[in-house]
């Protein structure tokens, strides 16, 4: 007789193993552990199969495969088809996820308005709020139309029983961690049955053909109840960044099946809800109050240049000194400080340094480096830098400026939103009206500052 399968599963972070442990060994959570049925593992393998797509069939020569063919439709929102890749993809599982009151509800009920306008058939399933809530809301948003219903419930067979019972070409989910499934005994939220639910979902939107989004709440630390569950077996992954006192928010792709996960989108919250952004010129610094320890520069959002400003706050530490980044990988600025340190001889081993991105902004690319450095030598010297010059450059760990991606996207923004100077490691190869300083090593930054 083969022995019993047994499989061990946390709550909290839906790591698996088949011993019981009292404390997870991946979250370090106490007493999360609990042992799956069964029936609950049997339900496993058939997620991580059709997750993956396998099903057993015979390999044939690409020359005879017949290519997907993907049609979008719009959402109504020119920044959501933008990080969606183009369009919403039919029989698709989104999920989409922010910390509580970042605007999740209220772009997707906008989206719903937006598509039962269009003579969609949309349901709204809310486990959060009720009808009418949701109702005052729409009036709001402008969101009101005979073709969207609301469903205030919290339970999955009364929300598969509206699905199945008539024919919706989109669904909003709001939200996974408040629907429960009866099938597992675990609370809502909980590894087990964000999962069971997820299933259902994808199974229902795959074999109706209807997309479905689900918002996901991240917790305090970051995640959202169980992550790799929900991200691994959902089609996209969108995330919501931004801070609540910046009415930016931005949309990121992590995940796309349907399309690249490079473009971001940029929403404005108002009284109206949270439209698509208008123009990203100067919303993220203030060219007439540029102080000491700012430096202001270009990231690449996608395919779209913005320019950024850059703080650093740089005071003589009492103690250990402390390093703090905000938006900036804490890691590259430890790098650059080292550098600074070694190749300027700055004492910074004495300072506390602390960086900030304004506008909640996260950079993701090292081409912001050089206006680090510059923001810190600018606070350092408690000198202020000409708000005219932005800068650009990879910093090497020898203490080399590397070229970036994207120069001639970033010249023009410069210059559209009118600023006459920059610093960079190369002449650019494009004619440009920017008047460009080369610094090509960390130690002649200095000679533009
Ligand atoms: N009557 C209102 N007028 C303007 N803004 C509002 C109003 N009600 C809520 N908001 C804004 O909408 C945000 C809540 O968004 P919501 O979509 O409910 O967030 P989430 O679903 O991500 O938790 C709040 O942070 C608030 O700024
Ligand atoms: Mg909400
Ligand atoms: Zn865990």
């Amino acid at each position: 007789m083969a022995k019993k399968k047994t499989l061990f599963e946390c709550q909290a972070c839906g790591f698996q193993s088949p011993r019981w442990m009292g404390k997870c060994t991946s979250c370090n959570q106490w007493d999360t552990m609990v042992e799956l049925t069964a029936d609950q593992i049997r339900f496993l393998n058939e997620t991580a199969k059709s997750a993956t797509g396998i099903h057993s069939s015979k390999a044939k020569p690409i020359t005879q495969v017949e290519e997907d063919n993907i049609v979008r439709f719009s959402s109504g929102s020119r920044e959501l088809d933008l990080v969606l890749g183009g369009g919403i993809v039919p029989g698709s599982l989104t999920l989409i996820g922010g910390s509580p009151g970042i605007g999740k509800s209220t772009l997707l009920l906008k989206i719903a308005g937006n598509l039962a306008k269009q003579r969609q058939k949309v349901l709204y399933v809310s486990g959060e709020e009720s009808s009418g809530q949701i109702k005052l809301r729409a009036n709001r948003l402008d969101a009101n139309d005979a073709n969207l219903y609301l469903l205030s419930e919290i339970s999955l067979n009364a929300v598969m029983a509206e699905i199945n019972s008539t024919s919706y070409s989109f669904i909003v989910i709001d939200s996974i961690q408040t629907l429960y499934s009866d099938e597992t005994p675990s609370a809502p939220g909980s590894v087990t049955q964000v999962r069971t639910i997820t299933f259902e979902l994808m199974r229902i939107a795959k074999s109706l053909h209807i997309p479905i989004f689900i918002i996901g709440h991240i917790t305090k630390d970051g995640s959202i109840a169980g992550p790799r569950v929900l991200e691994h077996m959902v089609d996209t992954v969108l995330y919501f960044e931004g801070d609540s006192n910046s009415e930016l928010r931005l949309l990121r792709g992590f995940k796309n099946r349907f399309g690249s996960t490079n473009e971001v989108g940029i929403f404005e919250m108002n009284r109206s809800g949270l439209n698509d952004a208008k123009s990203m010129a100067g919303r993220f610094f203030n060219k007439d109050k540029l102080q000491s320890g700012s430096a202001l520069t270009v990231i690449m959002e996608g395919s779209r240049p913005i320019v950024i400003e850059v703080q650093a706050l740089v005071a003589e530490a009492y103690g250990h000194p402390k390093r703090s980044s905000t938006g900036f990988d804490n890691n590259r600025l430890n790098m650059l400080l080292a550098l600074l340190e070694k190749k300027l001889d700055l004492p910074l081993g004495t300072y506390d340094v602390f960086i900030n991105i304004s506008g909640g902004i996260k950079i993701t690319e090292p081409a912001a480096d050089l206006a680090v450095i510059a923001a810190i030598l600018s606070s350092y010297r408690d000198r202020e830098l000409s708000a005219e010059t932005l800068f650009l450059g990879e910093v090497s760990l020898t203490g080399e400026i590397r070229e970036v991606p994207g120069l001639s996207q970033r010249l023009k923004e410069m210059e559209t939103q009118g600023f006459t100077k920059a610093v960079i490691p190369k002449k650019p190869l494009d004619e440009t009206q920017i008047k460009c300083f080369v610094a090509d090593e960390v130690s002649k930054v200095l000679e533009w500052m």
